[in-house]
């Protein structure tokens, strides 16, 4: 799928400055893969119900690229009740492995264990502490789309949820991992900064360079662990959101090695199977400087 013009533009600087909603692309030009061909191996391919109620929460989000206003999505009890399993599953690992950041913004962003959170709720609280935001997304957008809106301090997110029948997984991005993986970091300064770095980089890219902010991306926002006083913690929303991949992280199947963007985004990864390579940053704020150096090497 090619990404549409508006993100071609070259991003003025390097600039980490708030960006204002007039600021903001056009939603409605974004495209998507065809959402209601659900691939067999998803646990709710087969029940129709499932489908059904997928299909209206991704409804919502089209509608949201009309109207620029996110709908709440009034979950039922059976998708509440998966939060709820996966919340509580997850409490002992992040106590223990979590970066404290994020145990701190996941309460600074109201989040409970008791009831998924809205995505309405959560990008208030987001604008107020770091200017990021969040746009409901119904599916798949490409690599370069999906990280330009990095550019304009916009996480493009998921509002339905996985099946109940297996609440551990997910093959596709859910509100389980959104929220419990990737929204709290953004009120991190320095990591929404970074991330906007990614996205004013996907802007300008080479295909190879797409490439690479795609692994830089993986090995970061998804997989990545962080120094904290003499220890090792989590801040990945692949691992934060994931009972194995977390407790994996963290055994002796998988190598952590000091972070080095070159290797970084040289390194090929496997989305299908358990991670057996991580880095480790030694700070958001390093991971920030380091990353402008390399995106404003691009083009030159
Ligand atoms: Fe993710």
């Amino acid at each position: 799928m090619s990404s549409p013009g508006v993100f071609s533009s070259h991003p003025s600087s390097m600039t980490n400055f708030a960006v204002s909603d007039e600021e903001l692309p056009a939603f409605t030009d974004m495209p998507f893969e065809d959402i209601e061909e659900l691939p067999l191996e998803h646990p709710g391919a087969t029940d129709m119900e499932y489908r059904k109620r997928r299909d209206y929460i991704a409804s919502l989000a089209k509608k949201f690229r009309e109207t620029g206003v996110i709908t709440d999505v009034d979950y039922n009890e059976d998708e509440q009740n998966v939060w709820r399993y996966v919340a509580n599953e997850l409490e002992e690992l992040h106590q223990k492995h979590a970066s404290p950041f994020y145990l701190k913004a996941k309460k600074d962003l109201g989040m409970s264990n008791d009831r998924i959170p809205q995505l309405s709720e959560m990008t208030k609280r987001l604008k107020e502490t770091t200017g990021f935001r969040l746009a409901p997304i119904e599916g798949l957008v490409d690599t370069r789309a999906f990280l330009s809106w990095l550019s304009w301090r916009t996480m493009l997110s998921t509002q339905y949820i996985r099946h109940h029948s297996r609440p551990g997984y997910t093959p596709e991005p859910d509100i389980v991992h959104e929220a419990m993986g990737h929204i709290p970091m953004f009120t991190n300064p320095n990591f929404a900064d970074y991330s906007q770095f990614i996205g004013h980089g996907a802007r300008i890219a080479t295909d190879k360079q797409i490439e690479e902010l795609g692994r830089l991306y993986w090995f970061t926002v998804e997989f990545g662990l962080v120094e904290h006083e003499g220890d090792i913690k989590a801040y990945g929303a692949g691992l934060l959101s994931s009972f194995g991949e977390l407790k994996n992280a963290f055994s002796d199947n998988v190598v952590r090695k000091p972070f080095n963007l070159e290797e970084v985004i040289n390194t090929d990864y496997d989305y299908s199977d358990m991670q057996p390579l991580l880095f480790v940053i030694p700070s958001y704020a390093e991971l920030k400087e380091q990353t402008r150096r390399y995106i404003e090497s691009f083009g030159k």
